[in-house]
C-alpha cells in the first residue's frame, strides 16, 4: 500500500484510540487498560464478545522445534452484533505480535492500530485492536514465546523416540499463549489450520484431517467444521505413528508406545458405541487418542476428535481405562455442550464423571463402577474436609482467582453424585431421556449453571414434581458440601469391605499377608487397601507387604503412587528408592504434587525433594513446575527454598 493512503487509513482508524501515529507501522502501546470487564461476562477473558465475536479462525503456523516457537498468523472472522462498536479485544499472554491488518471485503489489507493493555499475570494482556466499520476479518501476524505456558517443548533427549515433541494444553485459559483469541468458553468458532513442521515429524490437531502417516513435505492441513470453544484448541508435533482400533477410532503415539497403546485401548470403538447408545450420536467424525510423553501434566484432555492421554494409564491389563471413558464422554458433556465460564465447570466435569461411570458400567459391570464410585466418594470426603467453605460449592464464584482453582473434586465428583442423585430420584429411563434431550437441545452451545437450572426445572422437575423439588436442587448447586439428601446415593462396596476385613486380619496379627485373598483383588481394591494404610502402617509392616506382593516393583502407576506415598510416610527405603526415577519420568500432577508435598512435610525429605525437582524440572510442563514449586514451598524463579 502506498504510504499516503496508508497514513490516511491509519488516521481514520485512530479515532477513539490513544497513541496512534500518522505514519509507519502502528506501535504497540502499553497504556493502562481503560475498559472494565462487564458483569455477566467471563471474568477470565478480556473479550467483549457480546459486541464482536469470532466465528471462524484461519491459522497458519510454522513450528521451530529448536527455537521453541510457533510463528505465523491467525485470521479471525468476525460477527458484529453491535456494528458501531469499533474495537476488538483479544486475550493474549506472552505473544509477540508482529503485524495486524484488517482484511477488507475486497481482500485488501488495511493496517490497523493496536496496543496492549496492562499485564494481568495469568490472564495475560488484552490486545486492543481498532476495528473499522464494515471489517469482518482481521489478520494477526505473531510468534509464540519459548516459555508459552500452554505449550510444552521436549527436546530429542527427553522423548522415547529420540526426536523432539511439542504439545499444547489450552484448558482452562492457556490458548491465549499460542493463539490470539477470545479465550473464553462462551465463544465458539470453527477453524482451519495449516501447520508446517520438520519433515521427520508429524503434526496433529484436535480437528479433522489428522494424517495416518507422516508426509514428506512436513505440511499438514486441518479443519474443524463444528464450532468449539478456545480451550479445546489443540496441537501436537512429534515422531508419531498411528494404529487403528476400530473404523472410527485409533491411537497416535511415539513408535515405542504405539503397539502397547493400541492393545490397551482396543475397546475404544466399543466405548464410542456405548456413548452413542446412551446419549445420542457422536458428532465429531473420528475419535482418536494421542498418547503423550509421561511429562503430560494431566491424566487426559478431551481435545475434540483427539483426546490426549497420559501413558501412565497403560497398565497392560486395561485396568485404568476409566480415564479414556472420561475423555470420550466429554465429546458430549463439555465439547458438545460447554460450560459458559469456569464457575460452571461442574457442567463439564460433573456430567462427564457420571457419563464415564455409565460407560464403565456398560463395559465392565456395576461392580467395577461401584468400586470406582466408592473411591471417589472417599476422596471427596477428604477434599471437603480440607478445603475452605467457599470452595465446597458446585457453582463457585471464581472472579479474581485463577481458573485452575476450579479443578477440585467438587465439580468433578460432587457434580457426578448430583447426577447420580437425579437419576436415583426419577429413575434411569427418565434421566437418560432427559440427558439425551439436553445434549440435543444445547448442542454446540455454551451455557451457565442458571440456564441448566431453568432447563432442569422446565423438563425433569415439571415432569416429576412429586420426586424433585427446586429447593433440594438449589442445595446441591449453591450450598457448600454434600446435602443431606445425598445419603441415598452413598456408594457401598462389599468388595471394599472384604479388603478392610483382610487388612484388619493382617494388622491384628491374625493372618500373614500371603494368606490374604488378594489374587482376586481388582486394581481398585488394591487402591482402597493402600489408602486404608494411611497412618496405619510402619516401615516394618511395609517391608512385610513388599516381600509378599513386590509392591516396590509395581508397574501399575495408581498402585505405585499410593505405595510411594505410604513409603514416604513410613520412611520405607525400598519404596523411597523408586521416588527419584518416578519423579524424573512422570510429570502428571495428580502424582507429582502430592509426592513433593509429602516429602516437603518430612524432617528428612525436603532438601532431597528440592534436589530431585531441580533435576526433573527441565522435563516438566510449566503447570507441573508451578504445582511442584508450590508443593515444595520454593520460589518459582530461583528454585531455592
Ligand atoms: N478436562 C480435564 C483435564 C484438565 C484438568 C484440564 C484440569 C485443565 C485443568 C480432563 O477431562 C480430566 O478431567 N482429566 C482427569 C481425568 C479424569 C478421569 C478425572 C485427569 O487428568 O486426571
Ligand atoms: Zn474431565
Amino acid at each position: 500500500m502506498a504510504n499516503a493512503s496508508r497514513a490516511l487509513f491509519l488516521l481514520v482508524l485512530c479515532i477513539g484510540l490513544s497513541g496512534c501515529q500518522d505514519s509507519g507501522p502502528p506501535p504497540a502501546l502499553t497504556a493502562p487498560p481503560e475498559f472494565q470487564v462487564e458483569t455477566g461476562t467471563d471474568p477470565h477473558s478480556f473479550a467483549e464478545y457480546e459486541k464482536v465475536r469470532i466465528t471462524h479462525l484461519r491459522l497458519d503456523l510454522d513450528a521451530d522445534l529448536a527455537a521453541r516457537t510457533l510463528t505465523g498468523y491467525a485470521v479471525l472472522e468476525l460477527e458484529r452484533p453491535e456494528p458501531g462498536f469499533q474495537r476488538l479485544v483479544l486475550d493474549t499472554r506472552d505473544l509477540d505480535i508482529r503485524d495486524i491488518n484488517a482484511i477488507q471485503p475486497d481482500g485488501q489489507y488495511l493496517p490497523v492500530s493496536w496496543r496492549f493493555g496492562a499485564d494481568q499475570g495469568h490472564l495475560g494482556r488484552p490486545l486492543v485492536i481498532a476495528l473499522p466499520a464494515g471489517i469482518e476479518q482481521v489478520r494477526i501476524d505473531y510468534a509464540t514465546s519459548p516459555d508459552a505456558f500452554g505449550l510444552q517443548w521436549l527436546d530429542a533427549q527427553q522423548t522415547s523416540s529420540g526426536k523432539p515433541f511439542m504439545f499444547s494444553q489450552s484448558q482452562p485459559h492457556y490458548a491465549r499463549t499460542w493463539v490470539p483469541l477470545q479465550d473464553t468458553p462462551a465463544v465458539r468458532y470453527t477453524f482451519d489450520a495449516t501447520v508446517r513442521v520438520p519433515s521427520d515429524l508429524m503434526a496433529v490437531m484436535g480437528a479433522d484431517g489428522n494424517a495416518f502417516e507422516r508426509n514428506e513435505t512436513g505440511e499438514y492441513q486441518f479443519t474443524m467444521p463444528q464450532p468449539i470453544p478456545s480451550y479445546l484448541m489443540a496441537i501436537a508435533i512429534g515422531d508419531l505413528e498411528f494404529a487403528e482400533a476400530g473404523p472410527r477410532t485409533g491411537v497416535y503415539a511415539e513408535p515405542d508406545w504405539v503397539e502397547r497403546a493400541a492393545a490397551e485401548f482396543g475397546v475404544l470403538e466399543q466405548m464410542l458405541e456405548i456413548g452413542e447408545n446412551l446419549y445420542g450420536p457422536y458428532r465429531w467424525g473420528r475419535y482418536d487418542l494421542l498418547v503423550m510423553p509421561p511429562s503430560f501434566p494431566f491424566g487426559g484432555m478431551e481435545n475434540p476428535r483427539l483426546s490426549y492421554i497420559t501413558p501412565t494409564i497403560i497398565a497392560g491389563d486395561g485396568s485404568l481405562l476409566a480415564l479414556v471413558a472420561h475423555e470420550l464422554a466429554h465429546s458430549w458433556s463439555g465439547n458438545l455442550v460447554t460450560n459458559a465460564a469456569w464457575r460452571d465447570l461442574w457442567l463439564n466435569e460433573g456430567f462427564t464423571v457420571y457419563f464415564e461411570a455409565r460407560i464403565m458400567e456398560a463395559l465392565y459391570g456395576a461392580e467395577i463402577r461401584n468400586q470406582l464410585a466408592k473411591l471417589s466418594w472417599d476422596a471427596l470426603q477428604d477434599t471437603l474436609a480440607t478445603i475452605e467453605q467457599g470452595d465446597r460449592q458446585l457453582v463457585r464464584d471464581l472472579s479474581g482467582q485463577d481458573p485452575e482453582q476450579a479443578f477440585t473434586l467438587v465439580p468433578y465428583v460432587m457434580g457426578g453424585f448430583f447426577m447420580d442423585w437425579l437419576e436415583h430420584r426419577v429413575g434411569r429411563e427418565a434421566f437418560d431421556q432427559f440427558l439425551r434431550d439436553y445434549f440435543d437441545h444445547f448442542a454446540f452451545q455454551s451455557l451457565d449453571s442458571e440456564e441448566f437450572r431453568a432447563y432442569l426445572e422446565q423438563q425433569l422437575v415439571a415432569e416429576h414434581p412429586e420426586k424433585l423439588d427446586m429447593a433440594e436442587i438449589d442445595e446441591w448447586l449453591y450450598q457448600p458440601g454434600l446435602p443431606d439428601s445425598a445419603v441415598a446415593i452413598e456408594p457401598k462396596s462389599d468388595a471394599f469391605e472384604r479388603v478392610d476385613a483382610a487388612r484388619l486380619a493382617w494388622q491384628s496379627g491374625e493372618k500373614r499377608p500371603d494368606a490374604l485373598p488378594t489374587e482376586t483383588w481388582s486394581v481398585h481394591q488394591w487402591r482402597h487397601f493402600l489408602s486404608g494404610l494411611e497412618g496405619a502402617v510402619d516401615a516394618q509392616g511395609m517391608a512385610t507387604l513388599d516381600s509378599a506382593f513386590e509392591l516396590s516393583q509395581q508397574q501399575n502407576y495408581e498402585i505405585l503412587f499410593l505405595w510411594l506415598m505410604r513409603s514416604i510416610e513410613t520412611r520405607y527405603e525400598p519404596g523411597i528408592e523408586r521416588l527419584e526415577p518416578f519423579l524424573i519420568e512422570v510429570g502428571r500432577n495428580k502424582f507429582t504434587r502430592p509426592l513433593y508435598a509429602a516429602l516437603a512435610e518430612t524432617d528428612w525429605g525436603r532438601d532431597w525433594a528440592i534436589e530431585i525437582y531441580q533435576r526433573a524440572r527441565p522435563g516438566y510442563h510449566p503447570l507441573t513446575r508451578q504445582a511442584s514449586e508450590a508443593a515444595l514451598g520454593i520460589d518459582a524463579n530461583s528454585g531455592v527454598p
